[in-house]
């Protein structure tokens, strides 16, 4: 079996559902749920047996040891982080306790199992870190997409925490032998998206006739990539890459934010006409967000070069499978916008 962290979060739950359907090796799910994890993500899997959740937290020493004893999973994939730029900067905390504290936990809890694994086990061991292209900071217009051996020069809390569990995973390789692979990807999209961050926000916010509150000029650039194309290459790494590596995923789909808005606006005003006109009269230019990074781009050919990979999805298709599913899914999406949530959309946008 595998141990997977954050599999109740947006891509951890893709992970766990896509692992599932591909695989019959179970699945021991181990989350906090926070604010960003939701069991609804899983409920297809009620009753399946080959998928334990366990809540808790993974700088909990103990509990990630005695799972590890228990179920003696081939691998780790490790999700579990938080996860939005914009509350990091509002509390950078969180982000060093989970994203550094957590991974280094995660690496001494496995480290400690690993070494006293029988030698067959003990070569077939995988550490799966998955981490984010912000990680090497923004590129300027022109400037050729990340390659892995891109320096790291992340630029806000979040990135910098991320850059962190990077590095001491890498290190858990080089000085322990901990046999580890990190995948590092750019922005995903799709379902199970929680709402604060940009493409579920605007579908969300269109809908409600809420404005759309695009950050500063809307010309910062991401590489947008389906969540299950974030899925498969995970699932490549796991299997078939090179122990000690970092493998860039990417679906080669830059864009400028305000395209994205406007291209939401015209599949919500194809696929849910307003009687007011177009979604568009709901964009909202906002002040910027602080130390906001301009450009991300993935160079994604070691992937496909060494392990074949490549998205299934083009950004159009997958963006029309994302708007439909908001549509679809309008009691995922009162689910989580609890009281909580509220709390955040005031602090974020009440002063912009
Ligand atoms: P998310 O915020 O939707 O989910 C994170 C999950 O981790 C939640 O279920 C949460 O409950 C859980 N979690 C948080 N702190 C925890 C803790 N201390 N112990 C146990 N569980 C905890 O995030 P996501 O967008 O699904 O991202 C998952 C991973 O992928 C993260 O490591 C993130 O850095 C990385 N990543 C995300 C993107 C993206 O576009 N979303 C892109 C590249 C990489
Ligand atoms: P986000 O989804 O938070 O991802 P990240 O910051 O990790 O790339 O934001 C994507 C882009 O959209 C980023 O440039 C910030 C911008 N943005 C807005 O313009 N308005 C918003 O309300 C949000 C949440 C993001």
């Amino acid at each position: 079996m595998i141990l997977v962290t954050g599999g109740a979060g947006f891509i951890g739950s893709n992970f766990v559902l896509g692992w599932l359907a591909h695989h019959d090796e179970p699945v021991i799910n181990l989350d906090a749920l926070t604010y960003a994890g939701n069991l609804r993500n899983l409920s297809s899997l009620q009753g399946d047996t080959r998928h334990r959740f366990v809540r808790g937290d993974i700088t909990d020493r103990a509990l990630v040891d005695g799972l590890l004893a228990e179920h003696r999973p081939r691998a780790i994939v490790h999700f579990a982080a938080e996860s939005h730029v914009d509350r990091s900067i509002h509390g950078p905390l969180a982000f060093i306790k989970t994203n550094v504290d957590g991974t280094y936990t995660l690496l001494e809890a496995a480290r400690a199992f690993w070494q006293a694994l029988p030698a067959d086990e003990k070569a077939g061991f995988r550490f799966h870190h998955v981490s984010t292209d912000e990680v090497y900071g923004s590129l300027r217009p022109g400037d050729p997409a990340f390659t892995e051996s891109h320096p790291y020069e992340p630029n806000s809390p979040y990135s910098a925490s991320k850059a962190a569990s990077d590095h001491l995973v890498r290190a858990w390789h080089h000085t322990y032998g901990l046999p580890v692979v990190t995948t590092n990807c750019s922005n995903n999209y799709g379902p199970y998206h929680f709402p604060e961050k940009l493409i579920p926000l605007m579908i969300v916010n269109a809908l409600a006739g809420k404005p759309l509150p695009v950050y500063g000029d809307g010309q910062q650039i991401r590489d947008w990539l389906y969540v299950t194309d974030h899925c498969s290459a995970i699932r490549a790494v796991l299997a078939r890459g090179r122990l000690g590596e970092t493998y860039n995923i990417g679906g080669w789909n830059e864009k400028p934010n305000i395209e994205i808005v406007h291209t939401i606006c015209a599949l919500l005003d194809e696929l849910r006409p307003h009687a007011e006109g177009s979604y568009q009269r709901l964009v909202t230019y906002v002040a910027d967000r602080p130390g906001h990074d301009r450009r991300y781009a993935i160079d994604a050919r070691k992937i496909e070069r060494e392990l074949g990979w490549r998205p299934a999805e083009t950004f159009e298709t997958g963006i029309r499978k994302t708007v439909q599913w908001y549509l679809d899914h309008a009691d995922w999406v009162a689910d989580v916008q609890s009281g909580g949530y509220r709390e955040w959309v005031d602090r974020n946008y009440a002063q912009r």
